[in-house]
């Protein structure tokens, strides 16, 4: 790890060695418990996320308008998508909201939309397809994005 690289690299060679075995070893254990703290914070934040979402983003079709934010077919009807920092869902047949998506709760990108809700995965804040709180910690709903369908796609409005 790139942090005991830097603390060893920073010790002069002849003041390591001056300095005795003592001083080496505090150096050392200081490196692995700031290695250890690194591995288990890369273990945490893997675990925070929430394999059970689909994939975080849709992209505009090809050769869409400027404005595009995807195809109105890439809306699950009960659903949602989220395309780049935006929320889509398509909470009944050809109606389309937009919400931003952050989360209202510390402001993490939401991860997906799956099983009728809009899921963060920081600490586990779900919300309905119309932007309310389906689960807390989140107390306040999606901020309101206005977009309108033009032809086969969704664009903001
Ligand atoms: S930031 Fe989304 S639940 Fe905390």
């Amino acid at each position: 790890m790139t942090s005991n690289a830097s603390m060893t690299d920073s010790v002069p060679d002849d003041q390591s060695h001056a300095s005795g075995p003592g001083v080496s070893r505090r150096r050392f254990v200081a490196g692995a418990g700031v290695t250890v703290g690194a591995v288990a914070l890369g273990v945490g934040l893997t675990a925070c996320g929430s394999s059970e979402d689909p994939p975080r983003g849709v992209t505009p079709p090809a050769g869409s308008p400027a404005g595009t934010l995807a195809a109105t077919a890439d809306v699950p009807v009960g659903g949602g998508v989220i395309a780049g920092d935006v929320v889509i869902t398509q909470p009944t047949q050809g109606s389309f909201q937009g919400f931003t998506a952050t989360c209202t709760h510390a402001g993490c990108s939401l991860s997906g939309v799956s099983d009728g809700t809009i899921n963060c995965p920081c600490h586990g804040s779900k919300f309905h397809l119309d932007g309310t709180v389906a689960n807390g910690p989140a107390s306040e709903p999606l901020k309101p994005v206005a977009v309108r369908v033009d032809g086969a796609n969704v664009m903001k409005a």
